[in-house]
């Protein structure tokens, strides 16, 4: 990442949107470096990861067009989900960034089973950046750096009751991530 990538989003998001990316971007690379991650591109996907954020519905659709790119119903409700999935697709063909940065973008909203470190990392970067401040992210952020998958578990487990409690849905791919760590975590655990 460097001062272009910067430029570019900077040219794009809203005062908001940027300084949310900004603390993504920062807090990426503290992750990054924690885990022995290739830092540059952690900062390169936090830099991109929200890019189509505030794009009108008219304008994902039509990028979801052009590259042929089917989702399925959750997804295309909702500006939330959708523009994980049309800042991937710009980012892998309009910036031309490595499919390990562009699969971090992609899932970077409702996460998936098995995911790589930098998605992680990127999913966390996204949910406890310094301008976050709802209840229960303290949580998440005194875990992030001593456990990547349970500070998820923590944050995924808080996403899902606050959802429930509100009557909305669960997004599947949000649901499935959980699952997935919390086997992942029994298994370790009768090892
Ligand atoms: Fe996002
Ligand atoms: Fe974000």
């Amino acid at each position: 990442m460097n001062e272009n990538d910067l430029k570019l989003v900077r040219a794009i998001e809203d005062d908001e949107r940027y300084e949310h990316t900004l603390g993504c971007v920062a807090t990426a690379e503290k992750l990054a470096q924690r885990y022995g991650e290739d830092v540059d591109m952690a900062k390169t996907a936090a830099c991109y990861h929200d890019i189509t954020r505030r794009m009108d519905r008219k304008s994902q659709l039509k990028i979801l067009k052009k590259y042929g790119i089917i989702v399925d119903r959750s997804e295309a409700t909702g500006p939330a989900l959708l523009h994980a999935v049309t800042a991937a697709a710009l980012a892998e063909h309009d910036y031309g960034l490595s499919p390990e940065i562009v699969s971090a973008i992609r899932w970077h909203t409702t996460g998936k089973p098995n995911m790589s470190k930098l998605d992680k990392i990127i999913w966390l970067a996204d949910y406890i950046e310094p301008g976050r401040d709802f209840r229960g992210v303290d949580d998440v952020r005194n875990v992030a750096y001593d456990d990547l998958d349970k500070a998820m578990i923590i944050a995924l487990t808080r996403s899902v009751d606050h959802l429930k409690k509100l009557g909305n849905a669960v997004c599947p791919k949000t649901a499935e991530t959980l699952k997935y760590l919390l086997d992942t975590q029994k298994d370790h655990t009768l090892e």
